[in-house]
């Protein structure tokens, strides 16, 4: 049985109206990273975390799953194998689309976290830095993403599926985070053949077997018509 492993960033959500981070006008040429997305930065400034989180969870909220989206979600029902989402996203618009499969290796928007207890609980809208965590009462919610610094979530998972995969599809991704960036080379080490889907060529485009350009919301159904029609995704033309 075909086993597929599809990476996505935040490309596959830029038709849905969701920022990206590194293109022009991109969401870090608007912030500092170093102050919205680190522990240091939240220890230094609170506020000004929630104030970014919540932007972007109301913003997330308020965004539909486009034809990306919906598309593995088809994929994952009609495909005679195993398929997996590894996402570096912080929405749920894959959840939204249908798919059920999906690993958040970058946390969620929807989670808060205590960083106290490691207590997890949904999100509100407003995360205020005075509400107490309801197991240990610590008033320190913080969103439940993984900040630069941080570990990465479902790691082994991850590693064990990028051993197992037979093709590896990277979407919508820069390639330029790591351990994400490193996950092609992984899966072709293992054998999987590799192949990126993306507005651009990504700065891991030499890591692939083929290449395709365009907007998510094109070359993802294709991609997808072309697997259910074959009945596998390996070695297709790029
Ligand atoms: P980037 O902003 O780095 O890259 C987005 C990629 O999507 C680029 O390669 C674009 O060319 C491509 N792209 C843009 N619009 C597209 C479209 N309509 N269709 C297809 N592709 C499109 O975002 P990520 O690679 O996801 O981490 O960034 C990785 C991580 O860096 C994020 O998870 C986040 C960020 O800092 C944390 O915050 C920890």
């Amino acid at each position: 049985m075909e086993k597929l492993l599809i990476l996505t960033g935040a490309g596959i959500s830029a038709e849905s109206g969701l920022g990206t981070f590194r293109d022009r006008d991109g969401i870090w040429s608007r912030y500092d990273l170093n102050a919205v997305a680190t522990p240091e930065g939240f220890a230094h400034n609170p506020l000004l975390v929630h104030e970014f989180y919540d932007a972007r969870r109301a913003a997330s909220r308020a965004a539909q799953p486009n034809a990306a989206h919906h598309a593995l979600a088809r994929l994952e029902r009609e495909f005679p194998g195993e398929v997996l989402i590894v996402t570096q996203n912080v929405d749920d618009l894959h959840e939204r689309g249908g798919s059920r499969r999906v690993l958040h290796m970058h946390g969620s928007l929807e989670g808060a976290l205590c960083a106290e207890c490691g207590h997890r609980w949904p999100a509100p809208a407003v995360m205020l830095a005075s509400v107490p965590c309801p197991v240990c009462s610590a008033s320190r919610i913080r969103p439940d993403i993984v900040w630069f610094g941080e570990y990465p979530y479902h790691m082994e998972e991850i590693w064990q599926a990028l051993r197992q995969a037979d093709v590896f599809v990277a979407i919508g991704t820069s390639g330029t985070v790591y351990p994400a960036a490193a996950f092609a080379q992984d899966a072709a080490r293992a054998g999987a053949w590799c192949l990126e889907l993306n507005a651009e060529a990504s700065a891991t485009a030499p890591d692939f077997d083929a290449l395709r350009l365009g907007p998510a919301t094109r070359l993802v159904p294709d991609w997808v018509n072309e697997v259910l029609t074959h009945g596998t995704a390996g070695k297709q033309p790029g």
